[in-house]
């Protein structure tokens, strides 16, 4: 009997226990994880620390709504923002990354009165309304979604993004710190910096969506602190709770808090906060961003030196490499013959490395030797 309405292709394996970066299945069978559930283990499977907080929550309070006062979203707002640089913005808690970027739509939209939004090629923002209309892939946008609010301009491209800001009548840019789903593409700073300096001539609010780049992965706390740049608004997911449903909205102190204007039931919940908290305390005490850029610069390296590889993207643990020939058959290759968890992305011909950032030497030198050994077998390396 299965009565799941199916919309996931599956591979054909049941993990039932996870440590570290290693997960094990139903049979017996041990993987390393390089991909971290798309991107969302940070701190690494089961970690002690993170379970014990999260028992003890457990056993204390799993919830209440947001009309009590809760400790737990104060420290992690403030810890948040202390850690990630943004000291003076205020968080606003939700439970996806859907949901964040929605959030940050509306409000900057609220904050303006204006309704257009640009977003660039390639881009993903989530399946709700607001977040699909900015999400550059019209096969996920039912007639219901469709609407002409949204512009979707070249990826790092600023030619042509002053005529439409200049109309005024721009809301929001959101842009993800590092391109993922698209296949790992890196924005120049000379483009964000270039970008930002639009956003403020024309009363424009930039939003960076961090749900994937953010949180460490990059070695840095997000993905647009390499550019020099500041946001003002940024959204956050996935590796804020390594695997807890937790989202983030990192608000600018331009914005006024109106009473009523966003809710949520779950955001901010007290398992989620734990969760959070247990991360952040993680990150700082395992020194995990130092170990995503020194692991990812080591990683990068090594995948530069593979002759069939043709270009390697991406910084710290968030890392693309393409390939002359369709990957798919390479990366079930790699799960059920290497035993290793890779990421395919929309570009056929590239795969996604997004490992936990845990993830250390002996980890990536086995990766290599694998992916050398499986680009040996011929059968692999065609476009199907
Ligand atoms: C950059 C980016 N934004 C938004 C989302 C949507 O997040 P969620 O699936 O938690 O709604 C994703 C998910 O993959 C993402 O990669």
């Amino acid at each position: 009997m299965d009565q799941l309405f199916h919309v996931y292709p599956l591979f054909d394996l049941t993990p039932v226990s996870a440590t570290g970066c290693e997960l094990a299945t139903a049979d017996g069978s041990q993987y390393l994880d390089l991909y971290g559930g798309h991107a969302v283990i940070s701190v690494g499977h089961s970690h002690p620390h993170y379970i014990n907080c999260l028992t003890r929550q457990l056993e204390q309070l799993v919830f209440y709504s947001n009309s009590v006062q809760s400790p737990l979203q104060k420290e992690l707002a403030h810890r948040l923002t202390a850690y990630s640089g943004y000291t003076d913005y205020k968080v606003f808690l939700v439970n996806s990354g859907a949901e964040a970027n929605e959030n940050a739509l509306k409000l900057a939209s609220f904050s303006n009165g204006r309704s257009k939004v640009v977003a660039f090629s390639g881009s993903f923002h989530g399946r709700t309304a607001g977040a699909l209309a900015v999400t550059d892939n019209p096969k996920l946008r039912a007639p219901i979604n469709t609407q002409d609010q949204v512009l979707i301009h070249p990826w790092n491209q600023i030619e042509g993004l002053e005529q439409v800001l200049s109309n005024r009548d721009v809301s929001a840019v959101i842009i993800e710190g590092i391109q993922g789903i698209s296949g790992i593409h890196v924005p120049s700073p000379d483009f964000m910096q270039q970008l930002r300096d639009l956003c403020d001539g024309y009363g424009t609010y930039l939003i960076l969506d961090e749900i994937q780049s953010g949180y460490g992965r990059t070695g840095k706390f997000f993905a647009h602190q390499h550019t020099g740049i500041k946001a003002d608004i940024i959204t956050m997911a996935k590796g804020m709770g390594n695997g807890f449903p937790i989202g983030g909205v990192l608000i600018s102190p331009d914005f006024e808090a109106v009473p009523g204007q966003l809710g949520t039931t779950f955001g901010g919940n007290h398992l989620g906060c734990t969760a959070g908290l247990a991360v952040l305390d993680i990150l700082e005490r395992e020194k995990l961003l130092d170990n995503a850029a020194s692991i990812g610069t080591y990683l990068k390296s090594q995948l530069q030196d593979i002759t069939e590889i043709k270009e390697v993207r991406g910084e710290g643990l968030m890392l693309g490499f393409t390939l002359s020939f369709k990957v798919k058959a390479l990366r079930e290759h790699l799960l059920h013959k290497e035993k290793i968890f890779v990421g395919s992305s929309s570009d056929p011909y590239t795969l996604r490395l997004l490992p936990p950032l845990c993830v250390n030497r002996s980890q990536v030198d086995l990766f290599i030797e694998s992916l050398k050994k499986s680009l040996k077998h011929e059968e692999l390396l065609i476009n199907k």
